[in-house]
């Protein structure tokens, strides 16, 4: 095999990601190192404009706090948060996120990104906390600021980071990162005062509902694999809450979005029997108090309600969309003009973000005002943005933050000159699309100014980065090798493709930690045995092998999945209490534990020694 061409890009700070925080982190370092004359670098592995989980567009805002209204104020979100989340969240960073983000959201109206409004030129609410848009074209209205502001000649597209660079000197500072082309047969090294890591949540680290041709059919974006943990993970930042997860209520197959149909269509879910599923197992939350009393009901509790209806015999589970839209048409009279406004609400709200929900409707015949829709429960997903919250622990605002939760720059994680955002930052969740704009703004100012403060730059270390080299090529060489041993098809015994590697993570994950087949249940016995599992794949994935460059990124997305699953079993382990029922299930540990257990975990991988060590770390509440 040939050596690949080499391209060096010195830089003050690196963006990996361009997603919503990434280009948020653009617009924001980029306006203050104009002026000190500081270079900004992006590094997206697919295009900006239709990249990341906003690729497809969407249709709501999901974090508008509504202040210049006298809508909310960042203690109510606080508080909201904060009960999803069943008591755990940094409050020092989500009330950091709702003062800030209403600002980010006013830019986005400004740029051109038409939003409902009200008689009163008011945002139309979908809920608390969401705001309509006609997002269909919100990813390349914000990827166009992050562009003009950056300047082209500092966009790498197509480049897939897949590694950190330490200093050569300090295990414990930043000095850059490597990635490949996914066009070319190239290798880039990126020299960097400062890395921003903002690459997005992980998704098929599960089973999925679908398989076989439908593998990719989810909710979360299946070209999210988890780079956002997986970089700092290998780089031994601190990272936080890994145990938590996503499971969603989702329209059945087509993955379509509830929220707007529970929130602004007050529609109910009922299961095969007409029950009224949050009616009938109400007592339920009574098990999770003092959470179960609270208001909202947190998505998990949600979920367990439904999972209990489901294992009690009572599905499939329809969301009323057939009765909703009545009542709504009812209300205007069935005038036709404002039918038709409704159902086009209706619709719009799956072309807008997850197309395939409204092409599935129409293949199987289903008019929403007429029949009702089958939901499911998700396979479960990691995210810090939606209703979760894994990720890097990273220092908060200097004039929120408890004295342990500070030091010295916003978003920085326990790793000097490394920041987070979006995604991959822990115990912070709801931030969505706009937080996850607003977060990547406050990276790039922290990182701007630990720029300016640190006046000797970081040095690379040329062996390291020798030694990556030869290990992200190394698939190809491998596919090379072996070819003539390919005894059927894709069947080669010397050596395993990604995609049977990624069937194998996840029958590991969904068997052994709690995914969608077993119920979401596991115990410690489980745990450890998928634990061995994992151990087994990972020894086999040094034989992964790429019969091209589309091949050699899905090889290392694998490696940001398994990196991804191995800290969540991990956590999921250490943390000996259920606390997010619906989510998951700690069946020897099948209660909240307050007492020991209302405190955030955090885990710090040794990359070369191969080892995790787990801590907790104490909450300390800044809102009443
Ligand atoms: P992303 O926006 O996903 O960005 C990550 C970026 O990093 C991507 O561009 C990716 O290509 C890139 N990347 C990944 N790995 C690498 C690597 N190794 N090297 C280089 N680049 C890399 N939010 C709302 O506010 N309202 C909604 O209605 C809403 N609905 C949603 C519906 C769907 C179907 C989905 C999937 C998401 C929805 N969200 C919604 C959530 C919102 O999209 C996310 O909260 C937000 O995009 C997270 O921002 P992020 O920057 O962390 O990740
Ligand atoms: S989206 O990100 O894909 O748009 P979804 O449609 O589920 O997610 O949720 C949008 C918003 O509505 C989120 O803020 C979510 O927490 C909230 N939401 C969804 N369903 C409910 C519900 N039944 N009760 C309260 N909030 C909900």
């Amino acid at each position: 095999m040939n050596e690949p061409a080499v391209e060096v890009v010195e830089c003050d700070v690196l963006i990996c990601g361009g997603g919503m925080a990434g280009c948020g982190a653009a617009y924001e370092a980029a306006y203050w190192a104009r002026a000190a004359k500081l270079r900004v670098v992006m590094v997206e592995k697919a295009a900006v404009e239709r990249s990341g989980a906003v690729a497809m567009g969407l249709s709501a805002i999901n974090c508008y706090m509504g202040m210049k209204w006298g809508e909310n104020q960042p203690e109510d979100f606080v508080r909201y948060v904060r009960q999803d989340l069943m008591g755990l969240c940094r409050e020092d960073l989500v009330y950091d996120i709702a003062r800030n983000v209403d600002a980010t959201v006013h830019m986005f109206e400004e740029w051109g990104l038409p939003f409902f409004k009200t008689p009163e030129g008011r945002y139309k609410r979908e809920g608390r906390w969401q705001v309509m848009i006609h997002g269909e074209s919100y990813k390349p209205i914000v990827a166009e600021a992050a562009k003009k502001a950056l300047g082209e000649g500092n966009i790498y597209e197509r480049i897939f980071i897949a590694n950190l660079l330490l200093d050569k000197d300090d295990s414990g500072r930043i000095a850059g990162a490597v990635g490949f082309s996914v066009r070319d047969f190239k290798l880039y090294i990126f020299k960097a005062r400062a890395v921003i890591v903002a690459a997005g949540g992980a998704t098929q680290v599960f089973r999925p509902h679908a398989v076989g041709e439908g593998l990719g059919r989810i909710w979360y974006a299946p070209w999210n694999t988890g780079s956002a943990y997986k970089l700092p993970i290998l780089a031994g930042a601190e990272m936080t809450q890994m145990e938590h997860r996503l499971v969603v209520t989702r329209f059945k197959d087509g993955y379509g979005p509830v929220g707007m149909w529970f929130l602004l269509f007050k529609a109910t879910l009922k299961n095969a029997y007409g029950e009224a599923v949050e009616e009938k197992w109400a007592e339920l939350l009574k098990e999770w108090l003092p959470y179960g009393a609270g208001k909202p009901i947190p998505t998990p509790l949600r979920n367990h309600q439904m999972l209990r209806d489901f294992v009690a015999g009572a599905g499939p589970h329809y969301l009323r969309t057939d009765e909703a839209l009545t009542r709504m048409f009812a209300e205007t009279q069935n005038d036709p003009r404002k039918v038709r406004e409704i159902e086009a609400d209706a619709w719009e709200d799956f072309l807008d973000m997850t197309m395939s929900q409204a092409l599935l409707w129409a293949s199987h015949n289903i008019d929403p005002a007429k029949t009702p829709s089958e939901v499911v429960l998700t396979e479960p997903y990691l995210v810090g943005s939606h209703g979760a919250a894994t990720g890097a622990w990273v220092s908060g605002p200097e004039d929120l933050a408890p004295k342990d939760y500070f030091w010295g720059y916003n978003r920085m994680t326990t790793v000097k000159g490394l920041f987070a955002a979006g995604d991959g930052v822990g115990a912070s969740a709801h931030k969505f699309s706009s937080g996850s704009y607003a977060e990547g703004r406050l990276a790039g100012k922290a990182a701007l100014a630990y720029v300016m403060d640190t006046a000797q730059a970081a040095q690379i270390d040329q062996q390291r980065v020798e030694s990556i080299k030869q290990a992200l090529f190394a698939p190809l060489k491998a596919y090379e090798q072996a070819q003539a041993r390919v005894t059927r098809g894709e069947i080669n015994p010397a050596v395993l493709n990604p995609r049977q590697a990624l069937v194998r993570l996840q029958k590991i994950m969904d068997e052994y930690c709690a995914g969608y087949e077993v119920g979401y249940m596991t115990n410690g016995p489980t745990l450890r045995r998928g634990l061995e599992l994992l151990e087994l794949l990972r020894e086999d994935m040094a034989h992964l092998a790429a019969r091209d460059l589309h091949e050699l990124l899905r090889a290392w997305e694998l490696w940001d999945r398994y990196y991804c699953a191995e800290a969540h079993a991990r956590h999921i382990l250490f943390r000996e209490e259920t606390r997010w029922p619906g989510y998951y299930y700690r069946g020897d540990f099948p209660k909240l534990d307050e007492a020991n257990w209302h405190c955030f975990t955090v885990s710090r991988y040794d990359a070369d020694k191969n080892q995790w060590q787990l801590n907790k770390r104490p909450y300390v509440s800044i809102v009443s």
